[in-house]
């Protein structure tokens, strides 16, 4: 079972499905640090990216789960962060390569977008799959 602690935020958007994968991420055997939204009242995404790329880029989580409605506002949001590379996925595909490529420590993912049993396998992926390292080394040490 994984000792680690994992970051969860989301906007209104992104609420129900930030639900889904806390219970998922508890049943893996995770840590779940939750930093809201807390209910589907309207609230800004970038508040919550941020809130993520804080607690993943100071080191209270390993890595991080954001949602927002297509995903896109709160990766963009968590991305301004430095030392935050957080990937928005779609399928399985993109959290694999988001992981072995670009060594992402954010998963972004869209509640109105993503449906919940590929959002799950997108989270499982992204968790059990290593950075390849290599060639990667010196793009993603670019990012920085
Ligand atoms: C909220 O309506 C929506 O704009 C937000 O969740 C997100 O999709 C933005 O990128």
């Amino acid at each position: 079972m994984p000792s680690e602690t994992i970051a969860v935020a989301s906007d209104h958007a992104g609420y129900e499905l930030k639900e889904v994968l806390k219970r998922e991420l508890t049943v893996m055997g995770y840590e779940v640090l939750d930093l809201g939204a807390d209910g589907a009242e309207s609230v800004d995404y970038p508040d919550f990216g941020r809130a993520a790329a804080k607690a993943v880029a100071s080191g209270r989580s390993s890595r991080g789960i954001v949602v927002c409605g297509t995903g896109i506002g709160i990766s963009i949001a968590a991305n301004r962060h430095p030392g935050i590379r957080a990937a928005l996925c779609h399928d399985v595909e993109t959290a694999r390569l988001g992981r072995e490529h670009n060594d992402a420590n954010l998963l972004a993912l869209g509640g109105r977008t993503t449906d919940p049993e590929t959002a799950k396998a997108c989270l499982r992926t992204f968790l059990e799959t290593p950075y390849e390292g290599g060639r990667h080394d010196p793009r993603v040490a670019k990012l920085a």
